[in-house]
């Protein structure tokens, strides 16, 4: 399947996913920029934020309570803020689009 992220600059990049990995892991296996996930996907460091768009939000689940938590702190969450870590892709999310915030925390 395939992710596109997208920086808060516009600039585009493509990734290729497997179904089973998160969202976060594959930005990182493809040096996508402004991906950080530093805690490995424990949903504690917020380093992994972004913006889920639309087409897909059903797709991607609910938040859980973990990323609630980290969500709540961050000044930049919006009503399709995911911690990326905490979304496993499926083949329903295949193209699904990822934009990223201006910073991470
Ligand atoms: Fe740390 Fe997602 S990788 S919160």
């Amino acid at each position: 399947g395939r992710i596109i992220f997208i920086a808060h600059d516009g600039e585009q990049h493509a990734a290729d996913a497997q179904p089973g990995e998160s969202l976060m892991q594959c930005a990182v296996n493809n040096l996508v920029p402004g991906i950080f996930g530093d805690c490995g996907g424990c949903a504690t460091c917020g380093t992994c934020h972004a913006y889920i768009d639309d087409r897909w939000r059903a797709a991607a689940g609910e938040v859980n309570e973990d990323e609630l938590l980290i969500l709540d702190g961050s000044e930049h969450a919006r009503p399709n803020s995911r911690l990326t870590c905490q979304v496993t892709f499926t083949e329903e999310l295949d193209g699904v689009i990822v934009r990223l915030p201006p910073v991470q925390r």
